[in-house]
Order: C-alpha cells, then structure tokens, then sequence
C-alpha cells in the first residue's frame, strides 16, 4: 500500500497528483497563462506563479483525491531540468513537507517522467522501446530497455521541436503558444508548397530544428512577408507556410524515430510532451508505425505535457525499490536523462 504526492514545478505548469497502489486519484495542472501576452516563458513571472499556486494546487489534488495529508507515504518532486527559480519552489516544498511528515522525498528527473508517462494509461508499452520526447523544451529519443535502464539516443542540437514551432507562429504572426496554431492553419495548407530542409546532421539521432526556422525566415523575408513591414502573412499562403514548415519537423521526427524502432527491433514506440498533440506528426507516426507492425502509445494530453501525475509514478517506482533522495538534493536545470539521486533508505 503506497499513496505518493508527486509535484511538478519545471516550467510553466504548476501541477500535483496523487497516485495510489497505482492508481491515480488526481492530477491537477494549472498551465500559467501570464506568459503568453509576452510570446514565450518569462521565467521570474514563472516562479512567482508557482509560488502563489503550489499550495492551492497541492489542496485542491488532495481534496479531489479523498486523501488526507496524513495518509501521504512518501512526496515526489522533479528536481530538473528546468528553470531554476520554478524547480526551487516545487522542490522546496516537497522537501518541507517530508520534513514535517516524517515521510521519504524522492527526486525525479523531469525527463524520466516523461520516459515513462504512457504506464499512467491502460494501454502500457512493454519493454523494451523507443520513447520521443518532443515539447518546447526538449526533443529527445531514447531507448528503454527495462524499468529504469535506459539511455539517450540523440537531442536537439539547437532549438527543441516546440520551440521551433513557437519561433515560427511568431514569424507568421500567430500567438503563443504556436504549435496549436500552425496545427490549425496547416491543415488547410499545402505541405508541399515550400520544401524547407530536413535537417539530418550528424549522428544517426540528433536532431537540428534552427536551420527549418531560418529557412522561414529567409522565405518571409524574400517574399515581403514578415510582419512589421506593412504586410502580413494572409490565408491562404500562410496556411501553406505552416503546412510546409510542419511537415518538414514531423518528416524529420518521423524518419528519425521509426529508425531507432527498427534498428533496436521494438516493439512499442512512446511519445510524450506537448508536441505530442500535433495532429500531423500523430497521423505520419501513425501509419509509419503500424505498416511495421509497431504499436504507438501517446497518452491522454494533460499526462503529455508536463504533470504530476507522471512524477508520481515514477516516486512509487523508487518507493517500491527503497530508493529515496537525500533532502540536500538542490535544483539541478540543465542534468539530462540519465542523472538520477538516490539514496538507498
Ligand atoms: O510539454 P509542454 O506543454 O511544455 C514544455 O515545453 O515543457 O510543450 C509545450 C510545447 C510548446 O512549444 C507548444 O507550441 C507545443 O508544445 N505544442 C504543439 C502543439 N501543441 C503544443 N506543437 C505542435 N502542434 C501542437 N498541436
Ligand atoms: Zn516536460
């Protein structure tokens, strides 16, 4: 019998669940809004939203759960990557509430989260496989072989998926967050309108998304069609531009991904992060996958994009092995995948 709190604090969403004997009570996630008149994450604005909502949000996933604060075993919180000043609030917190419990805290990598986020669904990947993380901050592909032996396969060298998404809307004067809106203004666009390049650089897994957002810019700039100059990007060009830009990221995640399955003979491939909405790179997944007899999970969104819930799970794990975290574990924003705290209770 375990009832772990698990918290989420690396960005912009201000999230807590709680997970029992498995089975996830609540999830709550309040995606802060105050960034969005200002076209990306402000990351003072982002600290100080989590700070006034961590409590509030900690309640409200307790009340929702039936949980009392004393039924809580153990309390899960990422400890990175991410921005310093928003892990700090989330990480503090939790390490206070340990304290005062008397109850093991457990550090989670943001990225293991992620990893493994699809077993919060009925329909779990079996081991081993491919995972894509693809959200604004990240774009990573690795390979799980087993519960908690996995290793990175390749990263963006530059600008994350989302990013490049977001960097683009702007471009086309659609607001933040853009990759829902080129989404939108791509399916009524012609993907093949402008072949913007595929970046396959280096390593057989890395992956380079700043050279696709330059060409964009070169493409505006040549056409007169920045925003700013006195004109802007209309329908149906710019639902050709959004449609022609996604199709270059999603060929590029698709190739590269349907590589690592077939290389490292999966089975099951997983995606997380907010980019996992995008209907396009969904649909070329899709039918990649499948025409090779591979199964795609891609959870529920609110377990996409980054929750408690996912944190949760992974402090059950850790709980299950005895594995618990020193309370002098600090914010760590820039460890990778395979960082992991632990010290054996
Ligand atoms: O995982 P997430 O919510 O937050 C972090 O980055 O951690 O991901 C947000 C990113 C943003 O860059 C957003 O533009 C992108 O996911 N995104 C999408 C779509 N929905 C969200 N990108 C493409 N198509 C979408 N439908
Ligand atoms: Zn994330």
């Amino acid at each position: 019998m375990s009832v772990i709190l698990g918290i989420e604090t690396s960005c912009d969403e201000t999230s807590a669940a709680v997970l029992r004997d498995g089975i996830l009570l609540s999830n709550v996630t309040k995606t802060q809004l105050v960034h969005h008149r200002y076209g990306g994450v402000v990351p003072e604005m982002a600290s100080r939203a989590h700070q006034k909502l961590i409590v509030p949000i900690v309640r409200q996933a307790l009340e929702t759960a039936g949980v009392r604060i004393d039924e809580i075993h153990a309390v899960a919180a990422v400890y990175g990557p991410g921005l310093i000043g928003s892990l700090i609030v989330g990480l503090n917190f939790a390490k206070a509430f340990s304290l005062a419990r008397g109850i093991p805290f457990i550090a989670v990598n943001h990225l293991v989260a992620h990893l493994y986020s699809n077993f919060l669904e009925e329909d779990k990947p079996e081991f081993p496989y491919v995972a894509l993380i693809v959200s604004g901050g990240h774009t990573i592909l690795s390979f799980v072989e087993a519960p908690f032996v996995h290793r990175v396969l390749g990263e963006t060298r530059d600008d994350a998926a989302g990013e490049a998404f977001d960097k683009v809307a702007k471009m086309l004067g659609l607001g933040y967050p853009g990759g829902p809106a080129i989404d939108r203004a791509a399916m009524e666009g012609d993907p093949a309108y402008v072949s913007f390049p595929r970046a396959d650089i280096g390593g057989a897994y890395e992956f380079s998304f700043s050279g696709i957002k330059t060409s964009v810019l070169y493409h505006l700039r040549k056409n007169g069609l920045l925003p700013g100059n006195g004109k802007r990007v209309e329908p149906p060009v710019l639902n050709h531009i959004a449609a022609s830009f996604q199709a270059a990221v999603v060929d590029v995640l698709t190739k590269k991904t349907v590589r690592a399955a077939g290389e490292h003979r999966v089975r099951h491939v997983t995606v997380s992060g907010g980019v996992a909405a995008n209907n396009a790179l969904r649909k070329s997944l899709r039918g990649e996958l499948s025409a090779r007899g591979i199964a795609l999970h891609i959870p529920r969104m609110d377990f996409c994009t980054d929750n408690g819930a996912m944190t949760a799970y992974i402090g059950m794990l850790r709980l299950e092995r005895g594995d618990h975290s020193p309370l002098d574990v600090g914010p760590a924003p820039s460890i990778d995948l395979v960082d992991e705290v632990i010290c054996h209770a």
